[in-house]
């Protein structure tokens, strides 16, 4: 026990005495260090590339790391982003020996006191050139430096957006040094791709990748190359904020403007309804125009808006049209044969047009045509002659009538006297009832006329009601297939 005891009275002792020792060392290495870095910048200056032979190149070494996309501008065609801006070289002249200054072997000094390679962003789309942030640098025994500045970059970026909203985009973020040379200073990325695993979910982007590549440009034969490294960042634009904002409403009111082909004729809102709808087209389309370039590439959606405004145009046209055959009424013309057979006889069984048409006309025509089988030979010609010459050839109808009464009542010997008395009377009769039955035919015939030129219209609607819902059906189809 009491072994035990003195035991760790010892350790506890041994620990105390190291503690003082690190303490030491530590305060050892603060005065180190200010020895250090007077000695290292006494005769050092920053204003000249640190290699010893000045035929030699120095390495610097690029990453980049992406925190967050601040902005995308397309219409301006800047990207604004976050970056953590990595570089590392070797400084000729910056090194030591650690075991000299007793294990030191980094320091953190600021920036601008070392030579810092001039590495500036080539599509810089900022109109401040600004310094580069003083932060430190760590400076490593063996003369590696590591500069990490953070630095919020614009930078132009050709934006194509043909596919818009379900575009993607690639920018290019290509850094170089500004004065020197491939001979003098050169680039390398150390990955080869840019960092995201630092990055910030952006609301509207989805990052697909940031690779990254060396290009050199030799600008005529023998001069030194210019090496330069590209970043490429390929964004995705995620389409569900305007999809829900501009191409939804848009395929909303869309499948309106057919269905302005349902109205009834009468209610008189039918050219109104597919006004209404281009101008509420209008006001998204110039919501779209105004995010976009104005460049020659329409979006797909500005493509859309533009033929579904197309359609409601030539849609609207076609009402007045159809309105004006509505109204064609009494006084028309009748409907021609090719129209009666095509649009009355097949169309509008096929589009099932019943209402007017079938309820009213149908069993009033048959009716006609059961009057005229009564009537016979002694109405039919009569009614066609008089219509041909308003009854100007009243000898023609004469003779008819007789043959027609002789025929009715026969001459038979004696009777013939009684016959032609009763002749005259019944020919002023049946001059009366032919004028009044001629009167009711004709009255009958216009309003028969008037319905079909309704029911021709009624067809026509329902014929170019289908027809623009299947185009929109199919232009909403497409529009929405470019998503997938
Ligand atoms: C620079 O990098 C190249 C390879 O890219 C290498 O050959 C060269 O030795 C390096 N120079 C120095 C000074 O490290
Ligand atoms: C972006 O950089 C890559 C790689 O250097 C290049 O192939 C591409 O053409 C560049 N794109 C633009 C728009 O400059």
């Amino acid at each position: 026990m009491k072994r035990n005891n003195l035991s760790s009275f010892y350790v506890s002792l041994w620990l105390l005495f190291t503690a003082a020792m690190l303490q030491a060392v530590e305060s050892a290495k603060g005065k180190y260090a200010q020895m250090l870095f007077s000695e290292l910048f006494e005769d050092y200056s920053n204003a000249l590339r640190p290699v010893e032979d000045t035929d030699k190149v120095l390495n610097v070494t690029l990453q980049i790391t992406l925190s967050q996309i601040k902005d995308m501008d397309e219409r301006n065609q800047i990207l604004t982003a976050y970056l953590w801006i990595r570089q590392s070289w070797y400084d000729a002249y910056l090194k030591w020996d650690k075991d000299k200054y007793d294990g030191l072997d980094s320091i953190r000094i600021p920036s601008n006191l070392v030579w810092r390679p001039d590495i500036v962003l080539y599509n810089k789309a900022d109109d401040d050139f600004s310094e580069p942030v003083n932060t430190n640098v760590v400076l490593r025994y063996d003369g590696k430096i590591t500069w990490d500045a953070p630095a919020i970059t614009k930078s132009s970026c050709v934006v194509d957006v043909s596919y818009f909203p379900f575009d993607s985009q690639q920018c290019n973020l290509t850094f170089g040094s500004w004065t020197y040379n491939g001979n003098q200073v050169d680039i390398i990325n150390s990955l080869d791709s840019g960092d995201l695993s630092d990055f910030v979910e952006d609301v509207e982007w989805e990052i697909h990748g940031m690779p990254a590549v060396k290009n050199v440009i030799t600008y005529g034969c023998c001069s030194e190359p210019y090496p330069d490294v590209t970043f490429t960042l390929i964004l995705k634009r995620k389409s569900s904020f305007y999809i829900f904002n501009l191409l939804l409403p848009c395929i909303l009111i869309s499948f309106l403007a057919p269905l302005g082909f349902y109205l009834p004729a009468d209610s008189g809102e039918k050219v109104s309804l597919g006004v209404t709808v281009l101008l509420a087209l209008t006001v998204f389309q110039l919501m779209v125009a105004e995010i976009m370039p104005p460049s020659e590439n329409v979006p797909l959606i500005g493509k859309y808006y533009i033929a579904t405004m197309t359609m409601i145009t030539a849609s609207t046209a076609l009402t007045i049209i159809i309105m004006n055959v509505h109204h064609c009424g009494s006084e028309a013309k009748p409907v021609p044969q090719w129209a009666r057979v095509v649009i009355l006889d097949y169309m509008s069984k096929i589009f099932f047009v019943y209402d007017v048409g079938e309820n009213c006309t149908s069993p009033r025509r048959e009716k006609e045509q059961e009057y005229r089988l009564e009537g016979g030979d002694m109405c039919q010609g009569a009614d066609r002659k008089n219509h041909l010459s308003s009854g100007n050839d009243d000898s023609d109808l004469k003779e008819n009538l007789n043959g027609n009464l002789n025929k009715s009542f026969g001459v038979h010997g004696e009777n013939v006297r009684e016959n032609v008395n009763c002749r005259s009377c019944y020919k002023m009769l049946i001059k009366n009832i032919e004028y009044i039955a001629n009167c009711v035919r004709d009255h009958k015939a216009n309003r028969a006329k008037g319905i079909e030129w309704k029911k021709v219209a009624k067809v026509m609607d329902r014929f170019f009601m289908w027809i623009f819902f299947i185009m929109v059906f199919f232009m909403s189809v497409l529009v929405i297939g470019k998503a997938a």
